[in-house]
């Protein structure tokens, strides 16, 4: 089934110009790049991104991190593109991640693991509304998101 999903491509992958990298990876296992920006979380931002983790040991680390600097939301598209994206992302520990991964690539540590992939479709559709409006997608074959 044709879907969308969210990549989010964090801070220091940002910085050490990895983006053109994991666009390429992307692009080379067939995902279509439906929207792509870069942008500064505030706080706020990062809270309401990654409200599913508050009240966890690591959130308040995660939310100083992630609005440290500038990510990029990366919207793509692909058969079975939720599941295909969170193989091709790998283990959310860079050193546990497969070969050929892109937080085996890119990333560092736990947290500083290159990307984030959304986990399900509910909340690839959550994800991707978060970051993105209608016009800021691109509109052919475009889903009903
Ligand atoms: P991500 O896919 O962005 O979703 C939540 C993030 O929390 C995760 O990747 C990690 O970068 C980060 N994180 C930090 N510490 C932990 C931890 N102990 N377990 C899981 N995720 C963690």
């Amino acid at each position: 089934m044709l879907e969308l999903s969210l990549v989010m491509v964090k801070p220091h992958a940002f910085n050490k110009k990895k983006l053109g990298k994991i666009v390429s990876m992307l692009e080379q296992n067939e995902f279509s790049i439906v929207g792509l920006k870069s942008i500064k979380l505030s706080k706020e931002l990062a809270r309401r991104f990654y409200f599913v983790h508050e009240g966890k040991e690591f959130f308040e680390r995660l939310i100083t991190y992630m609005s440290s600097d500038t990510i990029a939301a990366i919207c793509v598209q692909k058969e079975n593109c939720v599941k295909d994206l969170r193989k091709l992302v790998g283990a959310t520990d860079p050193t546990k991640a497969a070969e050929g991964t892109i937080r085996r690539e890119v990333g560092e540590n736990v947290e500083a693991n290159g990307v984030h992939a959304s986990d399900c479709i509910e909340n690839a559709k959550k994800e991707i509304r978060f970051f993105f409006s209608d016009i800021e997608l691109f509109s052919f074959q475009y889903l009903d998101y």
